[in-house]
């Protein structure tokens, strides 16, 4: 068991359940369970919670006792709720409905494959420059032993000046440079989870970031993102009532949903974790990617007064996924605490490829400047493609990042990915995302392929989801790649 629900906060998540399309051939206790069944499927109601009490909740819906009870009888039989005379009711799906949400994700070597199961773009033409005067600077470190835990003095210092850039004065000491966000993420888990603690998590979230909760067996609650984001009394609700040792965030262009934190929620959220007592890791990603001119709010840890915020980031999504870049922003002591968790693990980054880093930030606004471009470029041509061929998908468009998140037209994700993938189209199905076999109704398609590559996707995907109804829905099987 992981939080409660109470009356008034499933009431708001039920919205207005009583009215809902086909409505009136069903009666009141019919709809309601149906409603929670679907806020269950698609991550907005956490599993493992405890739903209100049968009074509580008829009281916060204003409708009778007699409704609610079978309600939850109903929800009993469909293997949605489980409970114990005098201890309640927790939320559950049923047994037959998983899809894994962690385990091996990467780039397929295919080249004929479409793939749109990884969000990331090619490198940008400035790598290959960047590359060769790295090369250049190299014989500057080769007097030494190449060993630096928290990275090379002069990418650290170009990283602190980024987030100064931001708004967030920053020394190089509080800085560690990374091989990849993801391995950034690993570290400070190892350093700041004991094995089997809390986390808080967005639903959906990053896949890669449940792997690495996963290997420490992190007790995992979640935070249901509604169509526009996050749900501020619902969250800052979670954060108090399960009180995680610590809670993991993307706040800008969130993946796969691709929303952006108000400043507003972002200075509530640290007050709330300082008052409980959580740790924040803000994944920061995606912040180089705001699209059509959009605003940033200020980053998390302007907020941060007492060190409980831990920013990582990285290279990869402005940049190049091979580059493998990353960095840890938090306190200096903090930071020299990761450097000793590090030696246990890879003791330090590769010199050439900072000094790599080094060349691209240094022509950070001109590179930026392109791939913000090319994204809203791809982007577009992906809403104009989804438009026409398969219109009754909904989408928010997304104001930054790399990806947009579809509402489908049925909970068909992870039998769509199955037959995408006979048809030369790799896809991250919505299970993906969530948690045991949550997000069906929900696929994650990343903008990172060349425009002409997306339109063909999109018309390859809508012939198989047309095939899809006429034979009947394959069952997901687990693919060799997911492992
Ligand atoms: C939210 C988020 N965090 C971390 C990563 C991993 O990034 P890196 O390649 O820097 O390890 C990704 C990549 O998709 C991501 O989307």
């Amino acid at each position: 068991m992981t939080g409660q629900v109470r009356g008034v906060q499933l009431a708001r998540l039920l919205g207005h359940w009583h009215a809902l399309p086909g409505r009136r051939r069903s009666p009141d206790y019919a709809a309601l369970a149906g409603t929670v069944r679907g806020l269950l499927a698609d991550g907005r109601l956490p599993l493992g919670v405890r739903l209100p009490a049968e009074r509580e909740l008829a009281e916060a819906l204003r409708i009778s006792r007699t409704t609610v009870t079978a309600a939850y009888r109903q929800l009993r039989e469909t293997g949605h709720l489980a409970s114990r005379r005098g201890a309640g009711s927790w939320t559950m799906l049923p047994g037959n409905h998983r899809v894994a949400s962690t385990g091996l994700w990467t780039p397929l070597d295919d080249r004929e494959m479409l793939d749109l199961g990884v969000a990331a773009l090619a490198a940008p033409p400035q790598l290959l420059t960047a590359a060769r005067a790295a090369v250049e600077d190299l014989p500057r470190y080769l007097g030494g032993a190449g060993y630096h835990p928290t990275g090379i003095i002069e990418l650290r210092e170009a990283v602190a000046d980024a987030y100064a850039a931001r708004g967030l004065p920053t020394s190089a000491d509080q800085i560690m440079v990374t091989s990849g966000t993801q391995h950034a993420l690993d570290l400070v888990l190892r350093l700041a989870l004991a094995p089997g603690g809390s986390v808080l998590v967005e639903s959906p979230t990053y896949p890669n970031a449940l792997a690495a909760l996963a290997g420490r067996r992190a007790r995992i609650t979640t935070h249901g993102l509604a169509a526009d984001g996050w749900e501020p009394d619902l969250l800052l609700g979670s954060l108090r009532q399960t009180r995680p040792k610590l809670a993991y965030l993307i706040p800008e262009f969130q993946n796969p949903t691709g929303h952006l934190m108000p400043a507003a929620l972002r200075e509530r959220v640290v007050a709330a974790a300082h008052a409980v007592g959580t740790d924040l890791v803000i994944d920061e990603s995606f912040v180089d990617l705001p699209l059509d001119g959009t605003e940033l709010p200020p980053p998390v840890g302007v907020y941060d007064r007492h060190s409980r915020v831990i920013s990582i980031g990285g290279m990869s999504k402005p940049y190049w996924g091979g580059l493998r870049i990353g960095w840890v922003r938090a306190s200096a002591p903090q930071v020299q605490r990761l450097a000793a968790v590090r030696v246990g693990v890879d003791m330090a980054s590769p010199v050439l490829d900072q000094l790599v880093a080094v060349h691209l930030l240094a022509d950070a606004d001109a590179i930026v400047a392109e791939r913000r471009v090319q994204l809203a470029v791809q982007r577009d041509a992906l809403l104009g493609a989804l438009a026409q061929r398969l219109p009754d998908w909904r989408v928010t468009v997304p104001r930054g990042g790399v990806t947009l998140w579809a509402e489908l037209d049925g909970p068909v994700s992870s039998a769509l990915a199955r037959a995408a993938e006979e048809v030369g189209v790799r896809l991250a199905p919505g299970p993906r995302f969530g948690l045991d076999g949550t997000m069906e109704r929900f696929l994650r398609l990343p903008f990172t392929l060349p425009a002409a590559d997306l339109v063909e996707a999109v018309g390859r995907i809508a012939a198989v989801r047309y095939d899809l109804d006429r034979t009947g829905r394959q069952r997901w099987r687990e693919p060799a790649v997911i492992a």
